[in-house]
Order: structure tokens, then C-alpha cells, then sequence
């Protein structure tokens, strides 16, 4: 009798053990699959921090943009560029455009790129 009780214990925590597994598993998993937002977020945040105040949150161009002639980063024009021009303009500025060599990561202006080439995907 005494032992069916410890049996019964036995059972119950390794059931106990086996979920607490299952949930920090899942757990895991979640976090992993989420962590490339975070990341999209920061380059949207460094968009909208270093760009937007002349190409606008959506790449269109603001009015201060638009009266330095900006173009939209949305157009064909634009979005043919290979990404070795856009890394040196973004770079190294260009016309109106200041560089950004010194306050961006080469990592940043990749994300940027490819933050301006989901813009055009969005239109
Ligand atoms: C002070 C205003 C200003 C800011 C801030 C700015 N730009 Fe520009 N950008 C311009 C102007 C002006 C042009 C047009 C330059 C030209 O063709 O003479 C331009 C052009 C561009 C072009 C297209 C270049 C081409 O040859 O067609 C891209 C891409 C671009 N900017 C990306 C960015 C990104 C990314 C950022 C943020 C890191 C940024 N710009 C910040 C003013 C700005």
C-alpha cells in the first residue's frame, strides 16, 4: 500500500518534470522564431531616426526632402541601384545627402538597404 503511494509520486513528478520541459521548450522556441523582429524594428527605428526626416517613414520623400529634389526611394530608379552604390551613397552621402559612414555600422546600412528594398515590396 505504502509503496503504491510512492509509485504515484513517482509518476506525477516526472509527469510534472516532462511539462515543465514542454513549456521551456516552447518558450525557447517562441524567442528564437521571434528574434528577427526586434531587429526589423531597429532598422525601422534607424530609418525613421536618420532617413525619414528627409525620405519620409515611407521612403516618399518629406517636404523638407522634397524641396532638396530627394527621390522617392519607392521608384524603379531607386530600387535598381546594386546594393554597392547604395552602401556608398548612404556612405558617403551625395548632393544634399549627408554620409553616414560615421554614424552607422556597415551592418546598419545593410539593414537599411534592405529596410528601402521592403518599402518598394510595400507600395
Ligand atoms: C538631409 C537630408 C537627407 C537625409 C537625412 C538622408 N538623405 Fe538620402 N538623399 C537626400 C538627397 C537630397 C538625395 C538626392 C541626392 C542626389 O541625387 O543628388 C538622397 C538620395 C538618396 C538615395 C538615392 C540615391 C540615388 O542615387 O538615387 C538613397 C537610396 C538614399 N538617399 C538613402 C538614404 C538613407 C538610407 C538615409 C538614412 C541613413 C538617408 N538617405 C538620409 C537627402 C537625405
Amino acid at each position: 500500500m505504502k509503496q503504491d503511494k510512492t509509485e504515484r509520486h513517482v509518476i506525477v513528478g516526472s509527469a510534472m518534470l516532462l511539462a515543465i520541459f514542454v513549456v521551456v521548450t516552447l518558450f525557447v522556441v517562441s524567442i528564437s522564431q521571434a528574434s528577427p523582429a526586434p531587429d526589423n524594428a531597429a532598422t525601422s527605428a534607424t530609418f525613421r531616426t536618420k532617413c525619414a526626416m528627409c525620405h519620409g517613414p515611407d521612403g516618399a520623400g518629406s517636404t523638407v526632402g522634397k524641396s532638396m529634389n530627394v527621390p522617392d526611394l519607392r521608384s524603379p530608379e531607386v530600387q535598381k541601384l546594386p546594393d554597392a552604390q547604395l552602401v556608398q551613397i548612404i556612405s558617403d552621402g551625395k548632393g544634399g545627402m549627408p554620409p553616414f559612414k560615421s554614424s552607422l555600422s556597415e551592418d546598419q546600412i545593410h539593414s537599411l538597404i534592405a529596410y528601402v528594398h521592403s518599402l518598394h515590396q510595400k507600395k
